[in-house]
């Protein structure tokens, strides 16, 4: 999506040890102008998958995840990395490690809004190794829940996540696609590097 390549040509930061920073359109500050055209685009590439949900991962895949809700007419759930105090049993629950901060958390979702009657959209921000969206499957699995697409903002093609997803067959689109962060400088899949 050429727009939001443009965005992370112009405000994205590459970190060492091939991180992208975004936390002026995404991560920390948000633009609502570009997450809603995120969400109309997630909207049209799955506007044909029966999709009756959207489940996404707490913090930042919520904002391009409630636009892509509005513009489908379906409700968006995000998993809770901390358990709430009004939400402790009825919740389905995995484990996730995160490969870039070397820790473990818990996601958990509860029984009320996830069953077996959901057609879910999964949406993230980032796949990196794609930890996030295994855990994601993993609670639709658990609660019977058929998953009819998988929509990622900022997908690092280097890294494992997407080969995997390829795998299990669910249908994967991502926004943006990066190829490198080498030298610090983004280069997309499909362009030329100099
Ligand atoms: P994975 O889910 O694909 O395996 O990712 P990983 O565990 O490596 O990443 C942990 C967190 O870091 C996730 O956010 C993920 O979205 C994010 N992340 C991974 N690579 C990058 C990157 O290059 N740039 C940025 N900005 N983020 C990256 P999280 O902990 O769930 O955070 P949040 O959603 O609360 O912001
Ligand atoms: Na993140
Ligand atoms: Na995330």
């Amino acid at each position: 999506m050429e727009l939001l390549e443009n965005e992370i040509r112009k405000n994205g930061q590459v970190l060492d040890g091939g991180v992208l920073k975004v936390d002026n359109f995404l991560n920390h500050q948000i633009d609502p102008k570009l997450m809603q055209e995120l969400g109309n685009e997630f909207a049209r590439l799955f506007q044909n998958t029966g999709v009756t949900k959207i489940l996404t991962v707490e913090t930042s895949g919520i904002a391009p995840a409630v636009f892509a809700g509005l513009e489908l007419g379906v409700p968006v759930v995000f998993g809770r990395k901390n358990k709430s105090l009004t939400l402790q049993d009825n919740m389905y629950t995995t484990n996730v490690y995160s490969y870039t901060k070397q820790v473990s958390n818990e996601i958990s979702i509860s029984k009320d809004y996830l069953s077996t009657d959901d057609k879910v959209l999964l949406i993230d921000d980032f796949l990196a190794n794609g930890q996030a969206i295994a855990g994601l499957l993993s609670l639709c699995k658990s609660a019977g829940a058929n998953v009819v697409g998988i929509g990622i903002v900022i997908e690092k093609s280097f890294q494992k996540g997407r080969r995997w997803i390829e795998e299990t067959g669910i249908p994967i689109e991502s926004l943006a696609r990066i190829a490198s962060l080498e030298n610090n400088e983004v280069v997309f899949v499909g362009e030329d590097t100099k």
